[in-house]
């Protein structure tokens, strides 16, 4: 079951004052929504505040018009709102299945586990060959889809990406964000960080720009790589080549 997010005047910080100061945007049901903007922006904090690891100081959060913002980090979790943080997360001493176990350790149900782990073996093959391996001895591409499958295990209506394709190869990012992919053709509404704009923006059904805090521009994701300032200070300038390859399909 997919669903929809509403941010609506987000104020949040740490204590040393507001890191976000006013942040409204939709994410849209069943689409993948990226955020992009330049480090400390507050991407980060953001993805906190929707986790519930963080409790704004104003504003709301509401899935599909019930109010998250304030609850806590499980209850969230049991609205079936799950985070994939930005640093590598899996017990690194455990296997791959015993980290996908733990993933939907809030079920309970074993038969439902056991079921739940070969539908996401079934959406990631490769992750039940590493099955037995212990996580910590994966490359860092193979953690992350070994992530998306744990983070699959409560079979999510919202999944939230903080920089999926940070430290990873060229190759292996594109890896990664095929598995946003099928991720969101599996039903799930996606919203993802990216300092990767470029790649995050292609990918996205919408994208919004945070800067400072703050929403610079949201559109779709075609809309923000086509817009002249944001393509020189996040896509080095050479968004105009994207648009041409992307008229000269239309036509
Ligand atoms: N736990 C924390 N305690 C205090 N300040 C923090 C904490 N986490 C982040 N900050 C500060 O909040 C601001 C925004 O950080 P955040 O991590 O949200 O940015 P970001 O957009 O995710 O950046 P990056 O692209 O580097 O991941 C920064 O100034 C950062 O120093
Ligand atoms: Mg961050």
């Amino acid at each position: 079951m997919a669903a929809s997010l509403t941010l609506d005047g987000i104020v949040a910080g740490y204590g040393g004052g507001d890191v976000l100061r006013g942040v409204s945007f939709e994410v849209p049901e069943g689409a993948i929504t990226c955020v992009v903007g330049p480090n400390g922006a507050g991407k980060s904090t953001l993805m906190r505040v929707l986790s519930g690891l963080l409790k704004p100081r104003k504003g709301t959060v509401t899935l599909n018009g019930e109010k998250l913002a304030g609850k806590s980090p499980r209850q969230i979790l049991d609205r079936g709102v799950v985070q994939v943080p930005q640093d590598h997360s899996l017990f690194g001493d455990m296997t791959v299945a015993e980290n996908l176990d733990l993933g939907g350790y809030i079920l309970r149900d074993r038969d439902l586990i056991r079921g739940r782990m070969e539908r996401v073996y079934g959406m990631f093959p490769e992750v039940r060959q590493w099955a037995g391996r212990k996580a910590g001895s994966l490359s860092g591409g193979q953690q992350r889809l070994a992530e998306f499958a744990r983070a699959l295990m409560l079979d999510p209506a919202v999944i939230l990406l903080d920089e999926p394709s940070m430290g990873l190869s060229p190759r292996t990012a594109a890896t990664v964000f095929g598995a946003v992919r099928q991720m969101s053709a599996g039903g799930a509404t996606i919203l993802l960080v990216e300092q990767n704009a470029r790649a995050g923006l292609k990918l996205a059904d919408r994208g919004v720009v945070l800067e400072n805090g703050v929403v610079r521009l949201a559109g779709t994701g075609r809309e923000i790589l086509q817009h002249p300032e944001i393509g020189e200070l996040y896509l080095g300038g050479a968004a105009k080549g994207v648009a041409a390859t992307e008229n000269r399909q239309v036509r």
